[in-house]
């Protein structure tokens, strides 16, 4: 009997100091702590991931960003010679910037295009007539809206286009644009549009 109780606390030990029948893995706490050294860490001021290697990221950040500005700069001293006659004769050359329409041109160069509307193509006050077909025919086509503006443009040509709506693009460089003797402004003449 004291025997056997003796031999039955001895297992009770030997259990405690097993785990209690289930076997401590030593592996399972090896693997649990090589699992969180790889876990990511955060940058504790942006709250952003850090990885090994972020300085290296950093750096390749810095550089890609200093070369894109380098690109717009470029881009934005692009510009197209134009060429404006007034109803005299007289020449004006001046540089216009992609993407500009002739309107705004003539205006930053003092060149007296009226653009009653600003661009709203509500008038027909910015009228410009194309000295050459060549240069008209790489415009895209007017819209049914610049359509109706110039049916009501003073002096109609086959090349009349609204100067709002003409933008600066690298195949027109060298454009010459007549500005013709007289514009027609219903708003301020009193004309009133005929309904289609
Ligand atoms: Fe009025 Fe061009 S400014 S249509």
């Amino acid at each position: 009997m004291l025997g056997s109780r003796a031999s039955r606390f001895g297992l009770l030990i030997l259990k405690h100091l097993t785990g209690g029948g289930k076997s401590i893995s030593t592996p399972t706490y090896a693997t649990r702590s090589f699992s969180q050294f790889l876990q990511p860490r955060y940058d504790q001021q942006s709250g952003t991931k850090l990885f090994r290697g972020a300085i290296f990221q950093k750096h390749n950040h810095f550089s890609t960003t200093t070369a894109s500005s380098s690109d717009q700069g470029t881009e934005q001293k692009e510009t197209i010679s134009v060429t404006f006659v007034d109803k005299d004769g007289d020449e004006k050359h001046i540089k216009v910037p992609i993407g500009m329409s002739m309107l705004e041109a003539a205006h930053q160069n003092d060149i007296e295009l009226e653009g009653a509307c600003e661009g709203s193509l509500a008038c027909s006050t910015c009228h410009v007539i194309l000295m050459d077909v060549e240069y008209y025919n790489k415009l895209e086509d007017p819209t049914d809206e610049e359509n109706d503006m110039l049916d009501l443009a003073f002096g109609l040509t086959e090349t009349s286009r609204l100067g709002c709506q003409v933008i600066a693009s690298p195949e027109l460089d060298g454009v010459r644009l007549a500005i013709p003797a007289a514009t027609r402004n219903f708003a301020v003449d009193g004309y009133v549009p005929k309904p289609h």
